[in-house]
């Protein structure tokens, strides 16, 4: 059993990220933290309840609210991607199960504190603010983690959100510096690989016969996203961004890539944001390049089958 806390600002592509996780029998997610990023705070923390109750789960499964907005700079966000609600502005009733009262940073802190010992899985979504929060006010966490798997950055791909930064990078460049330059064992699924996944209508077809309600909604999640990239960019695929981080979990094997110090401009400029792998086989940062896109969407679809 793989232990987790999944930090993360839904955000559809989040969403289906949790869904996948929560399925996934090999995972015990432990907690779900939210911080702002594709939409505000107060949104993502609504958007982690209503997924966690497609998923059946009540709030034995903490969800935590955390940081409003990015350490230094000004809070940017992502609707344009997500849509005005941030899971697409499909319709859902308003969630049952309540949030934590315990701050997400907080939550991380004593989730990973707790896990000294055994130490878990941290699967980072969002933009880094609430970890570097974190690791900053008790760096003894890090006997508690095993490793990070995130979603960010970008090299060789260019940016998505200005022609060098990754959204979620950009939206707190400061917090992936300090993550990034933590010294934990990180797995980086950034753009240079999520762009080689994307779900095309084949692979939305394969969630769709997949005998599960949360494989539904996961698929309308991503015929949301497919539509709102074409909108915003003229991609008919959306990228698989953030599922891929909980398929690196429980399939490392379809990934691969080299060990890196990642390094993240935080001048400001038009650089500002960008993530600049320095491969070194000796680096902390296992810098993702490659996937098995058709193997990613027979996991997912595995993972949302195992409900039930
Ligand atoms: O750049 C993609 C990332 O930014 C994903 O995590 C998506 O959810 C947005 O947060
Ligand atoms: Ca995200």
């Amino acid at each position: 059993m793989i232990n987790a806390l999944i930090d993360c600002d839904p955000g559809l592509d989040d969403a289906v990220a949790l869904l996948a996780a929560f399925g996934a029998r090999a995972i015990d997610v432990k907690a779900i933290t939210t911080v702002a990023g594709n939409v505000k705070g107060p949104q993502t923390a609504e958007n982690a309840r209503i997924v966690r109750e497609v998923a059946g789960l009540d709030a034995s499964t903490p969800v935590c609210a955390g940081a409003p907005r990015p350490l230094l700079r000004d809070p940017v966000t992502a609707e344009d991607f997500h849509g005005s609600t941030g899971l697409g502005d499909i319709p859902f009733p308003s969630p049952k199960h309540a949030l934590s009262e315990t701050h997400a940073v907080n939550m991380i802190i004593e989730t990973c504190k707790a896990a000294i010992g055994d130490p878990l899985t941290l699967i980072v979504t969002g933009p880094m603010t609430n970890v570097a929060f974190a690791l900053t006010m008790a760096p003894e966490i890090a006997d508690g983690i095993h490793e990070v798997v995130l979603m960010g950055g970008a090299d060789r791909e260019g940016g998505n959100i200005t022609p060098f930064a990754e959204f979620n990078v950009f939206a707190d460049p400061h917090a992936a510096a300090a993550v990034f330059g933590s010294g934990l064992p990180i797995r980086c699924l950034s753009l240079d690989v999520t762009h080689g996944v994307r779900a095309t209508p084949q692979r939305l077809d394969l969630l769709r016969v997949v005998e599960s309600a949360q494989a539904q909604v996961a698929a309308q999640f991503l015929e949301a996203s497919c539509k709102l990239e074409f909108s915003a960019k003229g991609d008919r695929d959306a990228p698989l961004h953030d599922p891929s981080t909980v398929i690196a979990v429980t399939r490392p094997d379809l990934f691969t890539g080299r060990r890196a110090r990642v390094e993240v401009v935080t001048e400001p400029g038009k650089q500002f944001g960008r993530t600049i792998p320095h491969f070194d086989e000796d680096g902390p940062v296992l810098w993702y390049e490659q996937a098995d896109s058709d193997g990613v969407f027979d996991e997912l679809a595995r993972l949302l089958g195992e409900y039930g």
